[in-house]
């Protein structure tokens, strides 16, 4: 039986600012199983890093998790204290910022970062830290990584300081990483070169990973599932081949024509029409329903519940299954 690492059920996690609550988070439910990769797969400001950052509770302030269940390992926590939770963070779930930069110290030589973190998670010598981290450096494939372990942040390209940061965030060996647009700043040979890393790492050292991004191309050979969000809810999730050919979502089906690489399989970039709506004041109904060309007048009333159509297949359409998706790669509901 598949054994699931994390389950979050329910999550809401708002910001209450001074123009309003913003629901940036709202009613997400996201399993990830042992030894997979989940695609978290959405537009800018769907609300990816807030889950992400809901998980090991370092939610920034004034944001707030308002209700739900993160059960990882079988415990939850959303109910752990702080000091459970450093112990947590790092060493059983590593993250991946969005920006590299923020992770990084720059007064710092590349060494002295590394054997710190290996230094708060095992009881052993410098020297041996200092081994690990080469080690480390070596796993990632930095070449020479005797010498360029003594750089500082700056004098690394973004390719290699993308590398640094997930040697770093594999230094603790963690049971579950989550990777927040690892790719997005780097041209495509680069990006390319690192997610087939992320994909070999993955696979060697048996972990678990989130990988999330605005971009379907990004996930199409990475990850094992994905879980589409749109406005703080969840749209659709199901396997990558199910995700990519058999789509029951028309959010799901709007982004997979919105890849440049797909597309030119059908010669045709889909720009999604609109934007993504003010969590403050949500749309009612189905939160996609004033972008949606399939939307009738139930959309603006009724919430579409995140409902099981096949085994593994998970959607949040009041039209599912009515309405006939074709997949820009040739699928269809049929
Ligand atoms: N500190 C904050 N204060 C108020 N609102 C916030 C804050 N951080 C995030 N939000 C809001 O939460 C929502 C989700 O943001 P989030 O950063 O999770 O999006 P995302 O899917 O990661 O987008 P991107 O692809 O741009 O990284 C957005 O509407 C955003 O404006
Ligand atoms: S519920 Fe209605 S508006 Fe929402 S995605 Fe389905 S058809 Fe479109
Ligand atoms: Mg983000």
């Amino acid at each position: 039986m598949v054994k699931k690492i994390l389950k979050i059920e329910n999550l809401k996690t708002y910001f209450y600012t001074w123009a309003g609550i913003v629901k940036a988070v709202d009613g997400v439910n996201i399993d990830v199983n042992e030894g997979e990769t989940l695609g978290l797969v959405g537009e800018s400001g769907s609300g990816k890093s807030v889950t992400a950052l809901s998980i090991i509770r370092i939610v920034p302030s004034p944001g707030k998790i308002v209700e739900g269940k993160i059960i990882y390992k079988g415990e939850n926590l959303v109910e752990k204290k702080e000091k459970t939770l450093q112990d947590i963070r790092g060493k059983e779930i590593a993250y991946i910022f969005q920006d590299p930069a923020t992770s990084l110290n720059p007064v710092f030589t590349i060494a002295n970062q590394l054997v710190e973190v290996i230094l708060r998670h095992q009881k052993i010598s410098k020297k041996e830290a200092l081994e690990k981290a080469i080690e480390l450096f070596r796993l990632v494939e930095i070449p020479d990584p005797e010498i360029k372990i003594w750089n500082y942040p700056h004098q690394l390209s973004g390719g290699m300081k993308q590398r640094m940061a997930i040697a770093r965030a594999l230094a603790s060996q963690p049971n579950l990483l989550i990777a927040d647009e690892p790719t997005t700043n780097l041209d495509v040979t680069i990006q390319a070169q690192i997610l087939e890393l992320m994909k070999n790492l993955k696979k060697k050292l048996g972990m678990s990973m989130i990988l999330i991004t605005h971009d379907m191309g990004v996930v199409a050979d990475t990850a094992d599932r994905i879980t589409v969000l749109y406005a703080g809810r969840v749209c659709e999730t199901a396997d990558t081949k199910t995700i990519f050919y058999n789509p029951k979502h028309p959010y799901t089906q709007a982004l997979l024509t919105a890849v440049p690489s797909l597309a030119l399989k059908t010669e045709k970039l889909n720009v999604i029409p609109g934007s993504i709506p003010n969590l403050i004041k949500p749309p009612k109904g189905c939160r996609f329903h004033p972008r949606c060309e399939y939307a009738q007048q139930i959309c603006t009333k009724k919430i579409p519940e995140l409902t099981e159509i096949e085994p593994g297949h998970k959607v949040a359409c009041l039209r599912a299954t009515e309405i006939n998706l074709k997949s820009p790669l040739g699928g269809s509901n049929n």
